[in-house]
């Protein structure tokens, strides 16, 4: 079915096939019918996941369509980046499809309606709309992230600020320091910087959200050692985890297409040798507690796979959705469950706070 729809999505801009997306996804959450993908039970920070496969920030930034993509199959679904005020991102174009390569480049620079409008999204949802209480059944992460015209230096108060308005229906919340199309924002994974900015989300999720898990979000380019540093300083900071990882600025040589060189961020296939050996030496750094949430460049089942082995607790897609259509989730989160990880529960929470 995809395979028919594909040539007519990718006649169009890739933001206007991405739109057409979300307004089908949001219709596919009115009905009851369409069940969430339930292959197996897995417990990690304190939540229960359908299954292992969830979707990657960026996609559903406003949280529009958060059933219809639970009813896609996702086990979880990440919403956001969310700033705190409102802001367009970069002119248009900013998103491009690499063909040859299964890949994206997109510098949409954290695009977002605020956090105003995507809390009274989720609000709604949880309440259900017109009195139909249509439950989401997957737990919903919220990833946070600055303003561009905010100043580095005042950047913990807009991760604060969201945090604050958006704790409370995030079932987990990410703390994005790696996106490459806000100016600086990655300097902000520098340990110290880190420490300090984590440390003050921390003291407001205990004060505000005990028990909320916080999870750091970082980028495949950091040296063996800045990863090892920044991983110790969240940890030490109150995260409960990671999520690894996000695009990389680094253009393979494989590369084929003709948009290969163009400003942003490339994901998909290319970026999956990068994210596996970030998520092996993540493991290896934080042992066995803290949760990894293993995302980049998976386009089949051994990929998906082949993180976990490496010690990824769930796994997120976003580029190979674009490729292979919405029939790839319950492929993969059917694929997933036959095969069981060494890594089949972690508790979570308390045990990565006794850790830290
Ligand atoms: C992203 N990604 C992303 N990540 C994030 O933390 N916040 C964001 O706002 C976005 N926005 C975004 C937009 C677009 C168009 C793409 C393609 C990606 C990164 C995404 O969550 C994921 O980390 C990477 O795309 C790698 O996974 P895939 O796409 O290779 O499966």
């Amino acid at each position: 079915m995809y395979r028919l729809l594909r040539p007519l999505l990718f006649a169009l801009s890739s933001e206007a096939a991405h739109a057409a997306a979300l307004t089908v996804l949001r219709g596919l959450g009115v009905l009851p019918w369409v069940r969430p993908a339930h292959t197996e039970t897995v417990h990690l920070l304190g939540l229960e996941f359908p299954n292992r496969i969830g979707l990657a920030a960026g996609f559903d930034k406003n949280a529009a369509a958060v059933v219809g993509l639970a009813r896609l199959g996702f086990g979880f679904v990440e919403v956001g980046t969310v700033t705190p005020r409102p802001q367009p991102g970069n002119p248009r174009p900013r998103l491009f499809r690499l063909v040859e390569d299964r890949a994206l480049i997109n510098r949409m620079g954290f695009n977002s309606a605020g956090i105003e409008p995507v809390a009274a999204n989720l609000v709604r949802i949880r309440r259900g709309e017109r009195g139909v209480h249509i439950p989401i059944g997957v737990p919903v992460g919220i990833n946070i992230g600055k303003n561009r015209a905010t100043p580095l230096s005042d950047a913990a108060a807009d991760y604060l600020a969201c945090f604050s308005a958006l704790h409370s229906v995030a079932d987990y919340v990410v703390v994005n320091l790696s996106s490459p199309n806000t100016p600086g924002l990655r300097d902000l994974q520098a340990a110290a910087t880190a420490r300090a900015l984590i440390a003050q989300l921390a003291a407001a999720r205990d004060r505000l959200a005990a028990g909320k898990p916080l999870l750091v979000k970082v980028a495949p380019d950091l040296a063996p050692a800045d990863l090892e540093a920044t991983v110790a300083a969240a940890l030490e900071a109150g995260a409960n985890g990671f999520v690894a990882v996000n695009t990389t600025l680094a253009r393979p040589a494989s590369l084929g297409s003709r948009r290969a060189m163009e400003a942003g961020g490339l994901s998909g296939r290319p970026l999956f040798p990068l994210a596996l050996d970030t998520v092996r030496r993540l493991r290896s750094f934080v042992g066995d507690a803290p949760a990894v949430i293993g995302v980049g460049g998976i386009s089949s089942s051994a990929d998906a796979r082949a993180l976990l082995d490496a010690g990824a607790d769930l796994v997120q897609v976003y580029t190979a959705l674009v490729y292979q259509g919405p029939g790839l989730v319950r492929r993969l989160a059917r694929e997933v469950s036959r095969w069981a990880p060494a890594t089949a529960t972690r508790s979570g929470v308390a045990d990565a706070r006794d850790l830290a």
